[in-house]
């Protein structure tokens, strides 16, 4: 299928532009594994260009065949019309921004920027010239950080925004970006989608992998999406919506857009109740109740307080001022091993920050909650933590080899699935999750939700804080909506629905 080719029956006098990129019937195996199977999509020179598909459809590797880091088995790729071997590419026009960080942490920011590349004046490094450009490159991001910063220093978000800024300084033709924006925050991420603008506006190509669809909508030109390897279809950006590219990455309708009857949950006790509790600067006499077998969502913008009342919650940030109440019992240790003791669990869906042991096996991570529980005559009981790591693998269909996998081999989604089954190891009767599938795939995300879902059907109170309304919109019963460090209104049932939520959040009503 042809993306820049005009439609064979118009008779054109203008040659057609050949595409910047083009694959055909590209093939790679790992092992048993087809991670691309006679993949064949065209790139229009000037456009950006999405390519979507859940974790393991093989995006990753068809961009490191394109960036001329893999040699297909099969299969052609041309650049502007001419075939080319993977060293021509791998020497060409053609930058690639990786899925893993690839910084120097021990390097300058100004360095690692210009690594390879320095300015010179007089056969020396032109110090003064790289930090003046770099800054004005972080000026961009509105990021106040000094050039002579050791990168290690910086936040994760931060470390990416230099790896992208390298790139962006390279000024290649074609521009590729693996999962950009999964450790940026929000505000960060739309920087980034008006530089991608401003880079397309200025001639360049842009290949593009976001697992956040409504980023991808916002920008893409075209959207390639892969599934099982496979090559699916290359849509034109016009008139879709979010369910229209999941139905293609999936190939499979995801459920429910909205858990069903809420009548039977309205009636259920109180399981969580939040009165008056304030953390002076960050959030003032927030109320809130979730029943049993509830869930109810949080949303704010940032700044709006929720990120401080979701730890405060937990204890992470201790509230100032205010009552917790378990089941009508008031919880007086409210730090985050108190609160476990009383019945909560808690998510922060952020793994970069916190959550995993990466190079621990999967069987140390689940059984780590409960690891009291997990002794014999004083002994670490092996038996029951591989047990309970079994247990979890399955019924979260957790892929990895087996309980001795580590974190740090799994894909995102699959980490998040770890961690939620680390957070309801102890069988928590409230639960809170914080951002829970963010940097997932929709696939796995799915799958969080379903599990979330069965929590509820079971009993379970859950309040959900996540930065990605429509997955709010989902999964929740009702939404409470927090601006300006307050909670400002609710939403439920048959009036939720994203303007409703926004512009309470937006302060529009
Ligand atoms: N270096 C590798 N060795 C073995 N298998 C790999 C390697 N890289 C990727 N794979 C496998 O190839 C498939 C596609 O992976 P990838 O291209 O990373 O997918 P995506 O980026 O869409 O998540 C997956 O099943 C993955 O496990
Ligand atoms: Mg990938």
């Amino acid at each position: 299928m042809s993306v820049a080719a005009p439609e064979p029956n118009v008779r054109s006098t203008i040659a057609p532009e050949t595409p910047i990129l083009g694959l055909s019937g590209v093939s790679k195996s790992y092992g048993a594994v087809k991670a691309l199977r006679e993949v064949g999509f065209k790139v229009a020179r000037g456009e950006v260009h999405a390519i979507l598909g859940e974790n393991g459809a093989g995006k990753s590797t068809a961009l490191k065949v394109i960036n001329g880091e893999i040699e297909p088995d099969e299969g052609e790729i041309r650049l502007a019309g001419r075939a080319t071997s993977a060293a021509d590419r791998a020497a060409g026009d053609i930058t690639m921004v990786h899925q893993e960080l690839a910084v120097f942490p021990n390097m300058s920011v100004a360095e690692n920027i210009f690594v390879g590349r320095m300015p010179r004046r007089g056969g020396r490094i032109d110090f003064r010239r790289m930090h003046a450009r770099a800054a004005e490159l972080l000026q961009l991001f509105g990021l106040q950080i000094d050039t002579h910063e050791i990168l290690g220093h910086l936040t994760p978000g931060q470390q990416q925004i230099v790896e992208i800024l390298r790139a962006v300084e390279s000024d290649a033709s074609l521009l590729i970006l693996d999962e950009p924006t999964s450790g940026l925050n929000n505000r960060e991420a739309e920087t980034l989608m008006a530089l991608i603008a401003r880079l397309r506006a200025d001639g360049h190509t842009i290949l593009y992998v976001s697992h956040r669809l409504h980023e991808v909508l916002e920008i893409a030109d075209h959207i390639t999406v892969l599934r099982d390897g496979q090559f699916v279809e290359t849509l034109r950006n016009e008139g879709l919506c979010e369910d229209d590219l999941i139905r293609r990455m999936v190939g499979r309708d995801l459920g429910p857009v909205a858990p069903a009857d809420t009548s039977a949950v309205a009636k259920a006790p109180v399981a969580l109740a939040v009165e008056a509790m304030s953390l002076p600067g960050a959030f003032e006499d927030v109320h809130l109740t979730v029943r049993k077998g509830e869930i109810v969502g949080v949303f704010g913008l940032e700044g709006s307080g929720a990120e401080q009342f979701s730890q405060a919650l937990f204890g992470i940030v201790p509230p100032v001022s205010g009552t917790l109440r378990l089941f009508d019992r008031p919880v007086r240790d409210v730090s985050p091993a108190g609160l476990m003791r009383a019945g909560m669990g808690y998510l922060n869906g952020n793994r970069k920050e916190a959550g995993l042991y990466m190079d621990r096996s999967i069987a140390d991570n689940v059984s780590a909650p409960v690891l009291d529980r997990m002794t014999r005559f004083c002994m670490i009981d092996a038996g029951r933590i591989d047990a309970l790591a079994r247990a979890d693998i399955r019924r979260f269909a957790i892929r990895v080899p087996g309980p001795e996998g580590r974190p740090r081999e799994l894909s995102g989604g699959n980490q998040q699935k770890v961690m939620i089954s680390a957070c309801l190891a102890d069988g928590p009767e409230v639960i809170v999750l914080n951002e829970p599938t963010r940097g997932v795939d929709v696939g796995a995300k799915a799958e969080v939700h379903e599990v979330v879902r069965k929590e509820a059907a079971g009993g379970k109170a859950l309040l959900v804080f996540s930065s990605d309304l429509p997955e709010l919109l989902r999964l929740v019963h009702r939404i409470v909506v927090m601006r300006s460090r307050r909670l400002v209104g609710e939403v439920a049932g048959e009036a939720m629905s994203e303007a409703a939520v926004m512009a309470l959040a937006a302060g529009s009503r």
